[in-house]
């Protein structure tokens, strides 16, 4: 197929463009690259797959641009909470209304699929103990919120010639060279390895589903390989049910592959925000897909690139492997302006 990626100078994208050329699609990549500035490792098997990509904001995307694609994958937005905060109009203006802009693009080319990451945390303080794509969803941020809104109005836009699929992903962690230092796992073993010392500030007993990047590419590919009928319009969260773990499970596990490392927790309290996702509909419901990764075996794989790398305190802080530090940098410097739009 021929498929348009978009966020492919990110964590996930610098992972999934590549895997998908592999599998014989035919990429074309597309990312403004706030983050182009960090590249944590190189694997040179992924070099002759690196696809091509354009250099642009999904606000201005054409429909020209999308011409003779079969798909779309949208991942291009400002990816978390605490970014999402940090300036809320131009969250919105990004990842709800250049979502808007980018799936009107495509639908007016006549490309078939659009497939969008969304993220478990439109579910936010949830009300259930365990929750499903039929649960209330209960946004408690910009970030969350602009996940809902692309949800119901590019799902509005379904018909029988413009497939668009959701998938609500899990907490994401494992290695990639446009690494991510501001997600647990990451965060957990990158903080191990560089400082020998943990200190959680809670007693960690929320639960949080997470899932490796390798396995939401899975998912990726099988929306490209799945009959349009069995995804139209559906939602699908991305994880497995045994992948729910408690923040402290997670440290834990980090401790076991990190053994020189010191754990330590505090009191209980504070954000006590805890909610188990089942992954139950796509296990039944999207063929080809399977959770491969565990955590244990995520912690194995960072620790086996910081050491190749002989990972330094400074590349574990650098301001591109934190999405938040990069930008306020970016802006600070004049580099983008109040619109987030490059200034040269
Ligand atoms: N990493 C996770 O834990 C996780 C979990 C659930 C969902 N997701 C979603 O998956 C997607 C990818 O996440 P990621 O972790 O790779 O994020 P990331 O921040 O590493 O990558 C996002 C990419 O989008 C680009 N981008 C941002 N705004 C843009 C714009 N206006 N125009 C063009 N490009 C732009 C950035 O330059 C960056 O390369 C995001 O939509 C995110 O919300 C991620």
């Amino acid at each position: 197929m021929r498929v348009f990626v978009t966020g492919t100078d990110g964590y996930i994208g610098s992972v999934l463009a590549p895997r998908l050329a592999r599998e014989g699609h035919e990429v074309t990549g597309f990312d403004t690259g706030y983050y182009r500035g960090g590249w944590l490792f190189n694997d040179p098997a992924q070099f002759p797959a690196v696809p091509p990509a354009v250099c642009a904001d999904i606000r201005r995307v054409t429909p020209e641009m999308l011409a003779g694609y079969d798909a779309v994958v949208h991942m291009a937005e400002l990816s978390n909470d605490p970014l999402g905060e940090s300036n809320r109009d131009v969250t919105f203006d990004i990842n709800h209304r250049g979502s808007i802009v980018l799936a009107e693009a495509a639908k007016d080319a006549g490309v078939e699929r659009f497939i969008y990451t969304s993220s478990c945390s439109v579910y936010g303080v949830a009300e259930d103990d365990v929750v499903d794509e039929s649960s209330p969803v209960n946004p408690q941020t910009a970030y969350a919120e602009c996940k809902v809104r692309v949800e119901r109005d590019v799902g509005a836009m379904a018909t029988e010639r413009f497939t668009p699929v959701f998938l609500r992903n899990a907490t994401a962690y494992g290695a990639s060279p446009r690494m991510r230092f501001d997600i647990v796992l990451n965060n957990l073993a990158g903080l191990a390895w560089t400082t020998g010392k943990i200190a959680m500030i809670s007693d960690g007993t929320p639960w949080r589903p997470v899932v490796h990047i390798e396995d939401i590419g899975t998912a990726i590919s099988s929306c490209l390989a799945a009959p349009t009928e069995a995804i139209r319009g559906e939602i699908f969260n991305v994880g497995a049910n045994s992948e729910n773990y408690r923040i402290r499970e997670i440290a834990e596990i980090v401790k076991e592959v990190f053994p020189e490392c010191e754990l330590t927790f505090g009191p209980s309290g504070g954000d006590n925000r805890s909610y188990r996702v089942s992954f139950d509909k796509i296990d039944a419901g999207l063929p080809g897909f399977e959770c491969r990764w565990t955590v244990l075996e995520g912690a194995r794989q960072l620790r086996r690139v910081f050491e190749r790398i002989a990972m330094r305190g400074e590349d574990f802080e650098a301001p591109p492997y934190t999405r938040l530090k990069c930008l306020k940098q970016l802006i600070a410097t004049g580099q983008i302006d109040d619109q987030y739009y490059w200034t040269v």
